[in-house]
């Protein structure tokens, strides 16, 4: 809950500068995992759906704070004159952060002088060298937790990426009001959209609901999330009897197979999410992560000027 919070602020200074021509458009922004192994080529992404992309990530040297590509100089170096054949007005930023044990790293450089002057310096350098428009500072804080209910954590089923909780404080709708009452300008926040989802063991299969009993991260796929187009493909493998569920009171949607429970983001949810922004006045929003997504159906949704704003029925 901190954590993504905290996720916000990082995301808010970066994008001030960077709002489109049109204050009536939102940011549609998206991160590149250069580090991913299922990913899809740069050549790939249809850069056309977004206003921004964020490519990750660079490291931080724990000894010169300096900025480092590590092993994926190659893919950084390509990432923006290939983007921009397909699009050439997309902006392109460079991510910083989102690496194991790079919290103690972090700390120290944000507390001494000479380490930040060492790590804004190359920063810049770097992101001038390969033709970034901007940077975005990816630390999690304090902790690498993102999600808000999570199956290796917890007993029952619960939301991933809820936008709303009757029965609680883990949604991001209390997490952007808490912001606003604290002061900050709803058009300095951007909404995350999760291109993914995760996988559940019901107890009882017939027990199904939000808040079932459950045994913890389920053993379909053996991975704690699973990508939209993962998610997708199991749908079509099992077939008509598959009924994936939408729930406008979290805006979610699950399904469940024998005692798996897997929850994910559909297209209602992301459009009712971008409605959401919308209608408060956001600056937009930023998917994770775009090759999790399934030949372009979750970011053409959120791009659609078409939202839904209450029932989200296609
Ligand atoms: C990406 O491009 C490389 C080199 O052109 C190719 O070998 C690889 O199969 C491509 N990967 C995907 C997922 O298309
Ligand atoms: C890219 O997105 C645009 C806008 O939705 C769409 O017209 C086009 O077909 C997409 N291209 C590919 C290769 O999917
Ligand atoms: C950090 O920088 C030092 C000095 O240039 C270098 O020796 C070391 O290999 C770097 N660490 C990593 C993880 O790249
Ligand atoms: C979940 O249930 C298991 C088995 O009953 C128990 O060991 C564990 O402590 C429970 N975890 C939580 C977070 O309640
Ligand atoms: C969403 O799920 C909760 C928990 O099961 C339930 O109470 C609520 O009625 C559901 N909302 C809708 C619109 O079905
Ligand atoms: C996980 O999957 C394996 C292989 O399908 C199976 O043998 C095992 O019982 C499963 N474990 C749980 C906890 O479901």
């Amino acid at each position: 809950m901190e954590s993504n919070i905290l996720m916000f602020v990082f995301h808010i200074f970066l994008f001030f500068q960077l709002r489109p021509s049109n204050a009536q458009d939102l940011i549609r922004a998206v991160y590149y995992d250069c580090s991913e192994q299922h990913n899809i080529n740069v050549s790939e992404i249809n850069s056309s759906l977004f206003t921004h992309l964020i490519n990750g990530f660079a490291a931080v040297n724990s000894t010169t704070y300096q900025l480092s590509l590590l092993s994926s100089e190659k893919c950084f170096s390509i990432f923006t004159d290939t983007v921009k054949q397909k699009s050439p007005s997309v902006i392109t930023l460079l991510s910083i952060g989102n690496r194991n044990g790079y919290h103690s790293t972090l700390v120290s450089m944000i507390s001494n002088a000479f380490y930040r002057k060492s790590f804004i310096d190359s920063s810049i350098q770097i992101a001038r060298l390969y033709g970034f428009q901007g940077l975005d500072f990816f630390w999690r804080y304090p902790t690498q937790t993102s999600e808000y209910s999570i199956p290796g954590e917890n007993n029952f089923t619960g939301v991933n990426a809820a936008l709303y909780d009757p029965a609680g404080v883990e949604n991001t709708d209390y997490g952007i009001r808490e912001w606003i009452n604290a002061g900050l300008s709803a058009n300095k926040l951007v909404l995350l959209l999760p291109f993914y989802g995760n996988e559940w063991t019901l107890l009882n299969s017939k027990d199904n609901s939000i808040g079932a009993p459950a045994a913890g991260l389920a053993n379909t796929t053996g991975n704690e999330f699973l990508t939209y187009k993962e998610i997708k493909d199991e749908i079509e493998r099992r077939g008509p009897n598959v009924q994936v569920i939408y729930n406008e009171t979290y805006v979610t949607n699950y399904f469940t197979i024998g005692t798996s429970w897997i929850n994910f983001d559909d297209v209602e949810a992301i459009r009712a999410k971008v409605s959401y922004a919308k209608k408060k006045g956001l600056l937009g929003y930023v998917a994770w992560e775009v090759s999790f997504d399934d030949n372009w159906v979750l970011s053409e949704a959120a791009a659609s000027k078409k939202l839904c704003f209450t029932h989200c029925n296609l």
